[in-house]
């Protein structure tokens, strides 16, 4: 397959919002909160933007690939919303990063990590580009609605950044998608038009939570199978299993019916939250500053999210 990780960043809010603050504004407690998710505190953006982050992580992720933003020669961003509509994240980052190459959002959910992953790994496979910058950003807390406590405890805000070059890493990749606007849905607000009625649709996060659960659980079951036995590797093989961070539970369950040990299974959620598109890579980049994941080290990533959508693959560091 086509791409090498060649470096890797991240950045988060400054402010720390912790469970028993929570718990002064909607009636939860810090028990429920971890038992049920494993969620002690969140980074929340009180003036950071989606942009600032977003080229905080890219700058950071170029750094450590030892390669400028004139290298570049395509920006992929995951987010389901930027700070405008128009133009988009990509092209602000671009912008604010001193790149000129061609960059576009595109909108998988909690899955668009691996969704940029493989579309990166078409272009560069096509011959058509070798170095490409993939920003996975979420600010979830614009979208929450605060007096829910069954969705505002859970959301946190960051941006993580891979740059990807030509190469022979990636051993394996697979994305899938089911339409569903009943499980999982964030609505779009429209501006009024004197020609028609436009559709009224709720813009908080909303979330049928258990179902979200069981789909969750068989879908990272299911990818994660599939993607190692299309690269050839066994658990024994596996450094780490990378999950997106959305519940402890839904990866406490996957990591024993797949066999991993609790060393080889990646938790952020504690200190993150659920970061949607964000969180694998957020992760990835600490992991790696942090000396637990080394260069030839296999890693197997899996997320699933609104879409539906979900995403895997196996990676050689
Ligand atoms: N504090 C205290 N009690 C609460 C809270 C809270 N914050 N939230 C819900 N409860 C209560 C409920 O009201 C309910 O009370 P009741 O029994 O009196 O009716 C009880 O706790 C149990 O509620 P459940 O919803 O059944 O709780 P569950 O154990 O399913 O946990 C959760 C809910 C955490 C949302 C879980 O279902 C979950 O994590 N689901 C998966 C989410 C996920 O994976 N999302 C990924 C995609 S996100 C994306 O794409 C952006």
């Amino acid at each position: 397959m086509s791409f090498q990780i060649v470096g890797t960043g991240r950045a988060h809010p400054e402010f720390v919002l912790n469970n028993d603050m929570l718990s002064q504004i909607v009636d939860t407690s810090d028990e429920w909160i971890v038992a049920r998710t494993g969620i002690n505190t969140r980074y929340v953006s009180t003036h950071e933007t989606i942009t600032e982050l977003s080229v905080k992580a890219a700058d950071n992720a170029l750094s450590k690939a030892g390669i400028g933003a004139k290298d570049l020669d395509l920006i992929l961003c995951a987010t389901m919303k930027g700070d405008y509509a128009c133009p988009s994240l990509a092209c602000l980052v671009q912008k604010e990063i001193g790149a000129d190459c061609p960059a576009v959002d595109l909108n998988a959910a909690c899955s668009g990590f691996l969704y940029a992953l493989d579309q990166a790994d078409a272009y560069i496979a096509s011959g058509k580009v070798e170095t490409v910058l993939i920003i996975g950003a979420e600010l979830m807390t614009r979208h929450l609605d605060w007096t829910d406590r069954s969705t505002c405890v859970l959301f946190g805000d960051g941006a993580g950044a891979v740059v990807v070059r030509k190469g022979h890493g990636l051993k394996s990749i697979k994305i899938t998608a089911k339409g569903d606007d009943e499980l999982l849905v964030i609505g779009n607000t429209f501006c009024p038009s004197p020609y028609g009625k436009q559709p009224k649709l709720d813009p908080h996060f909303r979330m049928k939570g258990g179902e979200v659960f069981k789909f969750a659980v068989t879908s990272v079951l299911r990818d994660v199978k599939d993607v190692m036995k299309m690269a050839g590797v066994e658990v024994k093989d596996v450094k780490m299993l990378i999950p997106h961070q959305a519940n402890q539970r839904v990866f406490q369950v996957a990591k024993e019916k797949l066999g991993f040990s609790d060393e080889q299974l990646a938790m952020g959620i504690d200190h993150y939250g659920n970061t949607s598109s964000a969180s694998i890579p957020l992760l990835l980049d600490e992991l790696i500053e942090e000396g637990k994941l080394k260069p030839g080290d296999i890693i197997v990533m899996s997320a699933f999210g609104g879409g539906l959508t979900t995403g895997a693959c196996v990676i050689e560091l």
